[in-house]
């Protein structure tokens, strides 16, 4: 498999280099071009001063002169009669010289003409200009130079172009490898990551390196595992207590069912330890009712099915419902909703919520208090409670009763026959329709609990 820092160098490596070669053969070409201008330009700036010379002191002496002094450079001269006659050269005429001497000339400009430009395929590059001097002696100056020359020069030329090649493709390999590297390194450090999250080994840390894309991603890989390692946790914590729920009625009912079977117990005794056992089963059958309806909830099929309910009818319904079991406990339970309310919201799982809070209200008072259930309408809102004046919830377990198996105090729970999955069904039923649930409390006056549903409910 092909690394991803492997193939990302190689990206760059093509595309940056495409780009130098198509840039190096441009710079190149037009380096060498006007480096060819340059030295017919001077060819033909030479050839005219030796015009100037000409035209001014046409003499033998000064033809020599002028031959003399290019066979001293790496330039040659040539000077014919308009007829085409050699009249004097810096050197012998040999026969490259002697097929530009051949060409016909067209008109030649005061400036010079270029008449050998290609460096390639011939011996020379060559320019000419025209002279008429005082004495009506009118002839032309050619001036040469050699390709061998041009072509020791390009070749010059294209070993500095080589060597600048090399130099900045080696620079970009180092460049590619480290940039491939940083840009790969979190990367390689996320998929480690996943691997271990993979294998559930969720106790991970991905560093955020950047604020960019792969930083976010970095951001959410921790998350993820944050999440997923709080879950572990959470569901370990849960067995656990799930567990030691499930042992304490069963250890009662065994202990008493042990009890119940001896023979020497009399009818009276038997039946309390009966009662136990019944009591006791009921409790486990309660706590197994209350989980698989914890479980069906986090399912996704689990949905409300809303309607439009007049409140007041509904909670009418509830409160008819439960007022026996408070009579029975002698507590009030009084229902203040003036206002014909209509709301829109699942009645069953609305019910579901007001039993639990019920419950717990008549759980957790004593005899002779007052539970009161209030239904408000505020602008935007709907808001349901349910005040108490029980024993309250201490300030520190607050932030938690809305937790599974929470329970303020284990024992008073116990006495009172609470697994502490109550509120947490509550909440998610309250949130499952798009409201939200709030508590008040102080110790010894009471509680008051707050479901509020939009407007639009
Ligand atoms: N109205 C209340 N007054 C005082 N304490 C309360 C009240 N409601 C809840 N609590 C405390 O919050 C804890 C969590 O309540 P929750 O309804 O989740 O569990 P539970 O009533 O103990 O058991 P379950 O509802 O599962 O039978 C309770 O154990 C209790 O200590
Ligand atoms: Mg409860």
């Amino acid at each position: 498999m092909l690394k991803i820092s492997m193939k990302l160098g190689l990206y760059i490596f093509v595309s940056i280099f495409l780009l130098e070669t198509v840039s190096m053969l441009y710079l190149h070409n037009h380096v060498i071009n006007s480096r060819i201008d340059q030295e017919l330009d001077s060819l033909k700036s030479r050839g005219n001063s030796h015009r100037d010379v000409l035209e001014l002191t046409y003499s033998e002496a000064t033809l020599e002169h002028i031959a003399l002094m290019e066979s001293h450079t790496d330039t040659d001269v040539v000077i014919t009669n308009k007829a085409g006659d050699i009249i004097v050269s810096s050197e012998n005429v040999n026969p490259g010289m002697k097929k530009i001497l051949h060409k016909v000339l067209p008109q030649v400009p005061r400036k010079g003409l270029i008449v050998q430009s290609s460096w390639k395929d011939e011996r020379y590059i060559a320019t000419v200009t025209s002279f008429t001097s005082e004495h009506s002696k009118e002839g032309y100056v050619y001036m040469f130079k050699k390709t061998r020359e041009v072509e020791l020069l390009i070749s010059q030329l294209n070993k500095h172009f080589l060597f600048a090649t090399v130099l900045l493709l080696l620079f970009m390999l180092i460049i590619i490898y480290f940039l491939s590297k940083a840009l790969t390194r979190p990367l390689i450090g996320m998929k480690e990551a996943t691997t271990k999250l993979s294998e559930g080994n969720f106790s991970v840390t991905v560093p955020v390196r950047s604020h960019d894309e792969l930083g976010e991603l970095a951001q959410s890989i921790q998350s993820l595992a944050n999440e997923l390692n709080y879950l572990k946790k959470e569901r370990n914590e849960f067995l656990a207590s799930i567990s030691h729920e499930l042992r304490t009625p069963l250890t009662y009912i065994k202990g008493y069912a042990d009890i119940a079977r001896r023979k020497d117990l009399d009818e009276f005794e038997r039946s309390s330890y009966v009662a136990i056992i019944h009591d006791e089963s009921q409790r486990l059958n309660r706590l197994l009712d209350e989980l698989f309806y914890m479980a069906k909830m986090d399912l996704p099929t689990f949905t409300v099915s809303k309607e439009t309910v007049r409140l007041t009818t509904l909670l009418q319904s509830i409160h008819e419902k439960v007022l026996p079991a408070f009579t029975n406990k002698r507590m009030q339970l009084h229902l203040e909703c003036t206002e014909d309310l209509l709301m829109n919201l699942d009645p069953a799982r609305f019910e579901q919520i007001m039993l639990n809070l019920l419950d717990n209200a008549l759980k957790y008072s004593n005899e002779n208090t007052v539970t009161t259930i209030k239904a408000n309408r505020a602008p935007g809102t709907i808001s349901i409670s349910i005040i108490d004046q029980g024993m309250g919830i201490p300030d520190e377990d607050i932030p938690h009763i809305f937790d599974r198996l929470y329970r303020v105090e284990k024992s008073r729970a116990r006495d009172t026959g609470g697994f502490g999955l109550g509120l947490s069904i509550v909440k998610q039923l309250v949130e499952i329709q798009g409201g939200t649930i709030s508590v008040t409390s102080s110790l010894d006056q009471g509680t008051c609990f707050t479901i509020i549903f939009k407007g639009d409910n």
